[in-house]
């Protein structure tokens, strides 16, 4: 039988225990930054509302429109300088200072606030937004704040790209989430609407596992929501902080 899980305000559960040698993997999304001010994808005034998903966020649209897709994430690189972590990215470096390598941090953000928060070792399945790659050669992607109005070319000739990863392409770096999650005691996701795979699916391959607890942590109920084992909902910078209790 599937349990169903318990949602309900954060203020209602308990801290989640950690013991030494347990392994943790938090998945975060948009709503961990969303109190940094940086806007989410699907919420009211996200950034899907205001974009074409085709336009900017695929092959296609960058083959299509290259200038528009660079103005695009040339204008969330100047945003991007503006913004602190919040809370939220305080407590899960605190927690990566506490676990070491019991701790996987994934982000499906291609913002810097956990490393800027203090995170050492971030895992970003979607890429970096200050990050630049070639779209043709074996060049390595290299650190890039620049903010372009044309687009930028690479010494082979071919255009650069931002180094995200854009609908229909493959999410960096899966063997390693994988290999992660088949060792994961406790799985907690913070702030993601559960509507984008592969992201969305750890949590219901964990239940098939059948050996990690499930916490979701957000504002709302995730699409994903019946797997996990608890919703706890609210802001990640109010419960974030007081989430973990490592032992
Ligand atoms: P979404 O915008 O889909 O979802 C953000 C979630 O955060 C929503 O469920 C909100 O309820 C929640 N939220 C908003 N404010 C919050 C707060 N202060 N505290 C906690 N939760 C809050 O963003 P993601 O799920 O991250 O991919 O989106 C996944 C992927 O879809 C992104 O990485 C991006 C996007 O298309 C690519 O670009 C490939």
């Amino acid at each position: 039988m599937v349990p169903i899980p318990k949602i309900a305000a954060g203020s209602e559960f308990g801290p989640l225990r950690v013991r030494r040698g347990e392994r943790v993997f938090v998945l975060t999304g948009a709503g961990v930054s969303a109190e940094s001010g940086v806007p989410t994808f699907r919420d009211a005034g996200g950034l899907w509302e205001q974009h074409r998903v085709e336009d900017v966020a695929t092959p296609e649209g960058f083959a299509r429109d290259p200038e528009m897709v660079w103005r695009f994430y040339s204008q969330r690189r100047l945003k991007a300088r503006e913004v602190r972590p919040n809370p939220a990215h305080l407590a899960l470096a605190r927690l990566g200072d506490r676990l070491g390598d019991d701790l996987f941090l994934c982000t499906q953000n291609v913002d810097a606030l956990h490393e800027r928060a203090g995170s050492k070792d971030v895992h970003h399945m979607h890429g970096r937004l200050l990050s630049t790659r070639c779209s043709s050669c074996g060049r390595a992607p290299f650190d890039d704040e620049s903010a372009y109005e044309t687009a930028p070319r690479c010494d082979c000739g071919a255009l650069l790209r931002p180094d995200v990863v854009w609908f229909g392409e493959m999410p960096y770096g899966l063997p390693r989430i994988f290999d992660a999650l088949e060792e994961t005691d406790l799985f907690v996701t913070v702030g993601s609407s559960g509507a984008v795979y592969p992201a969305a699916g750890f949590v219901s391959h964990l239940r098939h596992i059948g050996r990690a607890r499930c916490i979701y942590v957000g504002l709302e109920r995730p699409d994903n929501a019946h797997s996990f084992d608890e919703c706890r909902l609210g802001k990640a910078g109010e419960l974030v902080p007081s989430l973990f209790d490592v032992t």
